[in-house]
């Protein structure tokens, strides 16, 4: 038996990691001490007063059955008293929001929901993987914008060919950002609705990392500005904002249309969150902020180490103000993909490619801030004992 793989599936862009993970692998194996800045997954614990709400909710049976498709009216109403505390937007609960296992699931969805075969999906590049991958497997194509140094890693809505606007149907964007930690302010987010508005295109914001942000900057919700929830969707996670990425929770909120194509879509795949998880999503909505702000403090410390380490060897990454992601240009000479296997079999230090996020993202790498200090600390003087 062939079991021939679905055109969809052969479709996917190559694994691009698959070097770096067996370098990894065998690295390991000889026994080095490797430092993995690899991957986006928060090293520091759920708030203790969260996991003591699971704890709770998990014996009470109720939580034990199907959960309600698009999510507990409780949960949903705690994200609508979040957002008007948080970004002053008034959202309801029932007709607004959307509970999702995890804000990725919600992204793959959405495509599904309101992408035909032939329609054009805008989506960043580099970026996370899944806004392209969505829009394939719901039969589009992705027309990409690049993210460059010259534009702050905005896309330049300008140089999209009108015959493309006119046939998209949904845009992509996602700030803070990953990979290049860019973040946008009011009056990009103001181009991308009225450029929404003229071509009748969805604007579909990822803000996962809205609340990993430094120096006191509170990076701003796409549908703070009036007239947004006539085209937006945004989604968020608890995954960043909570360290709670095994968990499985986020949010879409936003233009009732679009939550309610979204959970229709749900509603025909999956059969929602956990309720007992919702709980604990709630405790931490609402209960005290300080472990955002200690997760806040605690990669900027990560931040300024790593970023005076690689000033000090003469490399010149930005200084994000946003996300744990360090968009560190390679040295001259170097191809992402070269410079990674470098650090890899010299340092032992993982790190990943920038071309891996797309052909834009030559010629840098990403490093994740996601050991401690004193790891970055040891990283970096194996940086510096290099000669590149
Ligand atoms: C930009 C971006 N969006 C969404 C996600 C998905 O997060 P989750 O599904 O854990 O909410 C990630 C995860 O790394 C991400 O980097």
């Amino acid at each position: 038996m062939t079991f021939a793989k679905a055109d969809r599936l052969r479709q996917l862009p190559p694994y691009l990691f698959q070097e770096i993970d067996r370098l990894k692998a065998e690295l390991i194996a000889q026994g080095v001490d490797v430092i993995n800045l690899g991957v986006g997954d928060p090293d520091l614990p759920t708030p203790r007063h969260v996991i003591e709400k699971v704890q709770v909710a998990v014996e009470d049976p109720t939580t034990h059955q199907y959960p309600s498709y698009s999510g507990m009216n409780d949960f949903r109403m705690s994200v609508a008293g979040w957002y008007k505390r948080r970004f002053g937007v008034e959202l309801d609960p029932l007709d607004e929001v959307v509970t999702l296992i995890g804000s990725k699931e919600g992204i793959a969805h959405l495509p599904l929901a309101f992408v035909n075969p032939g329609d054009v999906a805008l989506a960043p590049t580099p970026a996370y993987p899944v806004y392209h991958v969505a829009t394939m497997f719901a039969g589009g194509e992705s027309y990409f914008m690049p993210l460059v140094r010259k534009n702050n890693f905005l896309p330049d809505l300008d140089a999209i060919p009108p015959n493309v606007a006119r046939r998209a149907k949904i845009m992509f964007i996602n700030y803070p950002n990953n990979p290049t930690g860019a973040t946008a302010e009011r009056d990009f987010y103001e181009k991308v609705l009225a450029f929404a508005r003229e071509y009748d295109v969805i604007v579909c914001h990822d803000a996962a990392y809205s609340e990993m942000a430094f120096d006191g900057y509170r990076p701003m919700s796409f549908l703070e500005l009036p007239g947004a929830k006539d085209v937006a969707i945004e989604f968020h996670s608890l995954s960043k904002t909570y360290n709670m990425t095994g968990w499985r929770l986020g949010f879409a909120v936003g233009n009732a249309k679009l939550i309610e194509g979204l959970g229709q879509v749900k509603s025909n795949i999956d059969s929602g969150a956990f309720n007992a998880v919702q709980w604990a999503g709630i405790a931490a909505l609402e209960g005290n902020q300080d472990c955002v702000k200690e997760m806040q403090r605690t990669y900027q410390e990560r931040r300024d180490v790593l970023i005076a380490g690689l000033r000090h060897v003469g490399m010149e990454p930005a200084i994000p103000k946003a996300t744990f992601y360090v968009w560190c240009p390679t040295p001259p000479g170097y191809t992402s993909s070269a410079f990674t296997s470098l650090l890899l079999k010299e340092c032992g230090i993982v790190t990943t490619p920038g071309s891996g996020f797309g052909e834009p993202g030559e010629g840098y790498i990403r490093m994740a801030l996601t050991v401690s200090k004193e790891r970055i600390a040891e990283a970096v003087a194996r940086i510096q004992k290099l000669s590149f």
